[in-house]
């Protein structure tokens, strides 16, 4: 690429209807960068897979998470119902400790040993399911994903609680991430996602003291986010709770230094709890939703869980590997509606990206949902093609141009884990049923948190029977 001539559209290039229009846009004009105004801010769009590796890993230590992204998971707009100082929005000195605590339970072993809970999750979803009926996928998929986060990252059995601890994260995963206007018109009523959030953390408080009397107790080998929490706060070293664990680095600013208190437990466990449940809900849900579409690559799931022998959803580490095609699926899924498709940096000094200057403060923002879709990267950019996916073809995309889970220090800590989730659950319910879609209008893409479809996805679903 010719950094010194690089485009930069001016922003009456661009249209503003809505948030996904504009990324629509973006990704049509197929160029590295757009420039806007958004509230008096300077705001660049870096869509190009070599400035974005400039952004998120060459000069990561020249930018911090974005005001947006802080002010509004983070704490709701003043309110204390987000996601507060945890992983998704602390800064980078703390989130280098946090991820020492607990980058653990994430790890390529950990992983491995999900996958029978994630199978056995996504069976009994399967089986509650009447040969003939319509079902809502977004609340369905929300319940597996958020039992499936429960159990192995928490080893909490739901139990009766299950459906209000879903309907409540639904609520929340709905409700963050609205657009500011909507919030300031009144459509929300914040005492909505209030009472979700103290729902929420009443359940995840409960659970952290429940633990706090069983931690001697716990077998080493499985040790979970509550587990690692409690055992770094209990390894406090000084009056401030430092702790050892996670010692900052020399010279740390007192705000940059990981203190593990109550509160802080609190915002890790909500963070995880939400993001770990919100983001696989929408990504199963558009995966299944362009099954419903898309008979034909749902034929090739049942040919190719009949070939390896796992039809009844019975699988392990070693199972998934004869199952790429239903990875590809799970992956061009997430290329065309990747839940999380934007997210932001905001600059800590002048610094350069590639041939533009950015100013202090500038916001920048990288939408994995409009570089998935620019045709100069993947061709029929718009079209479901799972074989673009297939690991020969695969080798040619460009390492920055394909990104459902970021990149650099602050990427996704729990994309391994939701790539084998997404792997398993499709391989359980595509693998194991016929499925065609329910739904009167087709499901547009409706940024709030992450991408959620439009409306309801319904789908009418029958058992496999045959040969
Ligand atoms: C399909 C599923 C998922 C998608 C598409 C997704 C997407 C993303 C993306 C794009 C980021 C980077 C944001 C940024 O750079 O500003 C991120 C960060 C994060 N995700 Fe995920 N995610 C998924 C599943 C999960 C799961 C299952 C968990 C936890 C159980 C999780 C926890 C987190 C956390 C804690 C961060 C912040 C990481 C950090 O800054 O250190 N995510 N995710």
């Amino acid at each position: 690429m010719t950094l010194a001539f690089v485009p930069v559209a001016k922003p009456e290039t661009v249209r503003v209807s809505s948030r996904i229009a504009l990324l629509d846009s973006i990704a049509a004009l197929d160029i590295p960068l757009v420039e806007r105004e958004i509230a008096g801010r300077r705001v660049v769009f870096v869509n190009e897979p070599d400035l974005v590796r400039e952004v998120l890993t060459v000069q990561a230590a020249s930018f911090e998470k974005s005001e947006f992204q802080q002010r509004v998971m983070g704490m709701a707009e003043g309110s204390d119902t987000g996601l507060g100082n945890g992983m998704l929005t602390s800064s980078n000195a703390v989130n280098k400790q946090q991820r020492r605590v607990l980058g653990r339970v994430f790890s390529a072993a950990a992983t491995e040993r999900y996958v029978g809970d994630a199978a056995l999750a996504a069976r009994q979803l399967r089986d509650q399911w009447v040969d003939g009926a319509s079902v809502e996928l977004g609340s369905a998929l929300m319940g597996l994903a958020t039992r499936t986060v429960a159990k192995t990252l928490f080893s909490w059995e739901l139990g009766d609680d299950e459906a209000r601890v879903v309907e409540h994260l639904n609520r929340i995963g709905s409700l963050l991430g609205r657009k500011a206007e909507q919030r300031r018109a009144g459509w929300d009523d914040p005492s909505v996602i209030r009472e979700a959030a103290a729902f929420l953390e009443q359940r995840l408080g409960a659970l952290v003291a429940e633990r706090r009397n069983t931690l001697a107790q716990r077998s080493p080998e499985a040790r979970d986010v509550l587990d690692l929490l409690l055992e770094a706060q209990a390894c406090e070293t000084t009056a401030e709770g430092v702790t050892a664990a996670a010692a900052p680095p020399a010279g740390a600013h007192e705000k940059d230094v990981y203190a593990v208190t109550e509160r802080q437990i609190r915002d890790e466990v909500m963070t995880l709890f939400i993001t770990g449940s919100e983001n696989p809900r929408n990504a199963l849900t558009w995966t299944l939703y362009l099954l419903s579409r898309h008979p034909e690559a749902l034929e090739r799931i049942h040919r190719e869980v009949d070939r390896a022998g796992v039809r009844d959803g019975e699988l392990d580490a070693a199972t998934l590997e004869a199952l790429p095609f239903t990875l590809q699926v799970y992956k061009e899924a997430l290329r065309l509606f990747p839940p999380g498709y934007a997210f932001g940096r905001r600059a800590l000094a002048d610094v350069k990206v590639g041939p533009l200057k950015l100013e202090r403060e500038t916001e920048v923002v990288i939408s994995p949902y409009a570089l998935h879709r620019r045709p100069s990267l993947f061709e029929r950019a718009t079209e479901f093609v799972p074989d673009r996916f297939k690991p020969e073809r695969a080798k040619s995309l460009h390492a920055y141009a394909f990104l459902p889970f970021g990149a650099g220090a602050r990427a996704c800590i729990g994309g391994g884990f939701a790539l084998m989730q997404g792997h398993v659950a499709l391989a359980v319910l595509a693998g194991g049923l016929h499925f065609t879609c329910d739904s009167k209008e087709p499901l547009l893409p409706e940024p709030r948190m992450t991408l959620r479809p439009s409306g309801d996805a319904f789908v009418r679903v029958h058992h496999r029977v045959d040969a």
